[in-house]
This record gives C-alpha cells, structure tokens and sequence, in this order.
C-alpha cells in the first residue's frame, strides 16, 4: 500500500523527477518576430477546447524569449515528430541557433512551424494566466495542418528523455 505523507518537502528537484514520470508530446512555438525567427520547445503543451478551439502551453516565467514572443500577432505551434529529439535540443538551446538548418514556413502573420513535424497550428493568445513560476498560455487555433500518414510517430518526452510511441 501506498501511503502519501504530509509534511514532505516538494523542492524542484523532487517535483521534477515526478512531473517526469507523466509523458508528454514536444511542440515548438514559434513566430517571425521584428524579422527574425523566435521560438522554443515545450511540453507542456496540451489540448483545451472545441468551442472555442483552444489549447496551451505553460511557459517559466524566467524565460528570455516569451517577451519576445508574445509580441507576435501569430503564433505557429507545430507537434514534433519522433526524429526531432535532436531538434528539440536545437530549440531549448542558445537562442541564436534555434533555427539553424531548420524547414520553416511562416504565416503572412509571422506564425512560423516546422515543415517535417506532424501538426502544424496558426495561432493567437487567447489568455495568459499567471501560475506560480509559469504563466499558462491559451492559444486561440486559426489554421491546422496535419500530416495524413500514420508515421512518424510523435516525439514523447519521459523521465527527463526522449522516446516514442511503441506500436500497441
Ligand atoms: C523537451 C523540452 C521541453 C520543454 N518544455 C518547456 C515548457 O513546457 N515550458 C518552458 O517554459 N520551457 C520548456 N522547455 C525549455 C525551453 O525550450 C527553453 O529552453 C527555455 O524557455 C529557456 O529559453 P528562453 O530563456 O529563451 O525561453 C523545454 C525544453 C525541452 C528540451
């Protein structure tokens, strides 16, 4: 029997470890902003709403990109694939190769998505909601694409480590 404590200290590094034990897919968020390409990684992407349709991401507050980002009058978020682990690094990385060698297309409203991923999505800000360190971001879909095959497979990251979807 498991018997869940009171009193247990939840510092960062415990909360991580057991954040990690739930799975998650790996989006990019991205916009051309003032010119250039700006974006990250995250998985704390998640499906919101049908009506209207929503989804979200929850972005740390410390991070050096969001102020950037936001700006932007699109957002594109794009669900990687199971062979971008390495891209995933590329876009959690230094800020000014996040992009390199990358397939893009940006939106004549500067959402940008990643060609080879499975689902692209055209954007807005619906919301932000202040959440401790992080602020949940609501985005409002305009536009999706998704690739019509059922391979590849989506980018799972677990444990701290990326993996993928094994065939049921
Ligand atoms: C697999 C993966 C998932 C990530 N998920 C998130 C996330 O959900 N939210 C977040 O704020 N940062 C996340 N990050 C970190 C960001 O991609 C980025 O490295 C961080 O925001 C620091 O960069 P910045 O200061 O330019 O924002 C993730 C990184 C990786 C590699």
């Amino acid at each position: 029997m498991t018997v869940l404590r009171t009193n247990q200290d939840l510092d960062a590094t415990r909360l991580r470890e057991v954040f990690g034990i739930y799975p998650s897919g790996v989006v990019a968020v991205a916009a051309i902003v003032d010119g250039v390409p700006v974006g990250l990684a995250a998985s704390s992407f998640t499906s919101v709403s049908l009506d209207p349709p929503l989804v979200s991401f929850s972005i740390a507050n410390a991070s050096k990109t969001w102020p950037d980002l936001r700006r932007a009058a699109h957002l594109g978020v794009t669900i990687l694939a199971d062979h971008h682990s390495a891209v995933a690094r590329q876009l959690a990385g230094p800020v000014e190769r996040r992009f390199d060698g990358l397939s893009t297309t940006a939106t004549p409203d500067g959402a940008l998505t990643l060609d080879d991923g499975l689902a692209q999505f055209d954007t807005t800000i619906y919301d932000e909601v202040l959440a401790g360190d992080h602020t949940i971001v609501l985005l409002r879909l305009v536009a999706v694409e998704h690739t019509a095959v059922a391979e590849p497979s989506p980018l799972v990251f677990h444990r701290s480590r990326f993996g993928r979807v094994q065939p049921g």
